[in-house]
């Protein structure tokens, strides 16, 4: 579609207009990375961090610079623009992946992870690696990853069980596991890009939202949604990915460089994260009013479970994957 044009094209525009230093000076690297957060986000910081290690660790040969608030479009046009090798790397949601590479679909599956240590346990491990791989053929590949917490629907009026959720419209990412989840839930959903939501929310085109407490800070959506249920539905992870034409064209000592930079900037951000989280949630307490409330989260999963079957029937690699991190959490 035109818009889709238009954006792509702009992006590489921009980008062009940028051409920088590693076709000049052979051997040194400026990666272009955009994303869709703002820059007080724990991603964000941890991403000018992994900026930094990877500079240091190649003697200023390797550099990361950074688009942040979708500067140069959402997370679908970037993806599209690194696996088309213009731009190098993009931080998305695993939810946005699935519409590239089906094996994300899983990580969509509600109630899946049953801890947070689960979570780390799955994407620290082989699993996470045959994930951030499965891409390879299709022009980019899983970097890392960051906690992105639990998400959970919040609205402008209350939601205490599933039936409150009835006929309500519902922003999802454009996501085909996040839509039945929704449906499932009897609610109608509207997939919208992450910037569009501000506006939906405030203009009534959607009722409600799911995502983690951050949201509502980093994002203000606290300020037009002011019930945040804490039903917890899924752990969907923020993805770092790059344009294997970059990776093509870096040595591979600046490979592991990058790799090494990107993991420690994961570690950093798992520090940061619950804190942040938690301070999002004293925020929009206190300064946008949002009441949170508590749910029993056992309606939610019975509703969406049939899910995991559906996404493990989809093919040998999901239904393996899920009995992969099944088996882990006991
Ligand atoms: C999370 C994630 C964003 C994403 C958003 C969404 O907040 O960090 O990158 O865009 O979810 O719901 O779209």
């Amino acid at each position: 579609n035109r818009r889709k044009f238009c954006t792509l094209t702009a992006g590489a525009l921009l980008l062009g207009k940028m051409t920088p230093s590693w076709a000049a000076q052979s051997g040194s690297h400026e990666l272009r990375l955009s994303h869709n957060l703002t820059t007080d986000h724990s991603v964000h910081k941890a991403m000018t961090m992994m900026g930094e290690r990877v500079a240091e660790l190649t003697n200023g040969a390797v550099r990361v610079r950074i688009y942040p608030g979708a500067q140069l479009g959402t997370q679908r046009e970037s993806v599209e623009l690194v696996q088309r090798g213009i731009l190098d790397m993009a931080k998305t949601n695993a939810s946005e992946l699935e519409a590239f590479d089906p094996v994300y679909s899983v990580l969509n599956v509600p109630y899946l992870f049953t801890s947070r240590d689960h979570f780390y346990q799955t994407m620290t491990g082989d699993i996470g690696r045959k994930i951030f791989q499965a891409s390879r053929s299709r022009g980019f590949e899983g970097v890392t990853f960051y906690d992105s917490g639990a998400r959970s629907f919040y609205a402008t009026r209350p939601i205490r069980t599933p039936d409150d959720l009835y006929n309500m419209k519902v922003r999802v990412q454009p996501s085909a596991t996040a839509i039945a989840m929704t449906q499932l839930l009897r609610a109608s959903p509207t997939p919208l890009s992450f910037g569009e939501l501000y506006t939906a929310l405030q203009q009534g085109v959607v009722d409600a939202a799911e995502n983690n407490p951050t949201a509502l800070v980093t994002a203000r959506h606290g300020e037009v949604a002011r019930f945040f249920t804490l039903d917890e539905h899924t752990r969907v992870p923020d993805m770092l990915v790059i344009s294997t034409a970059t990776l093509e064209r870096l040595s591979s000592a600046h490979r592991d460089a990058l790799y090494q930079a990107a993991h420690e900037s994961m570690i950093f951000q798992k520090g940061v994260w619950e804190n942040a989280s938690e301070q999002a949630v004293a925020t929009a307490k206190a300064e946008m009013g949002v009441e949170f409330i508590d749910v029993d989260q056992a309606l939610f999963a019975d509703r969406t479970r049939p899910l995991r079957n559906e996404i493990a029937s989809q093919s040998a690699q999901s239904e393996k994957v899920i009995q992969d991190i099944e088996r882990l959490s006991v």
